[in-house]
């Protein structure tokens, strides 16, 4: 077993992409989860931050709405559940941008 350096991460998310199958209950990925975690890595990836932000597609975070996607973001302890892809940009202003300062 060996330790992993984490110290220059600034923030890791956690985006659901869980997909259901046979079960009433919501799935994130049907709910633009692939599209959220895509606009996330192009902004991360924009602002040339892959290395320093990660995010990492996820199974069920235990939150599933209808109306939306699950995200976390550590160590902030941040959750979002049902995000929608319109409030990405929020999410970037308020909980990425900041980072970069
Ligand atoms: S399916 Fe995404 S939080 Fe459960």
């Amino acid at each position: 077993m060996k330790p992993v350096d984490t110290s220059f991460c600034l923030a890791h998310l956690l985006v659901c992409v869980n997909e259901r199958h046979g079960s009433s209950l919501p799935s994130c990925a049907n709910k633009d989860a692939e599209a959220i975690y895509q606009r996330l890595r192009d902004w991360i990836e924009a602002h040339g931050m892959l290395s320093r932000i990660w995010l990492t597609r996820t199974g069920c975070l235990g939150w599933c709405h209808v109306q939306g996607t699950t995200v976390a973001i550590y160590p902030q302890n941040i959750w979002y559940r049902a995000l929608t892809l319109e409030d990405c940009d929020r999410l970037i202003a308020e909980h990425l941008e900041p980072l970069l300062r």
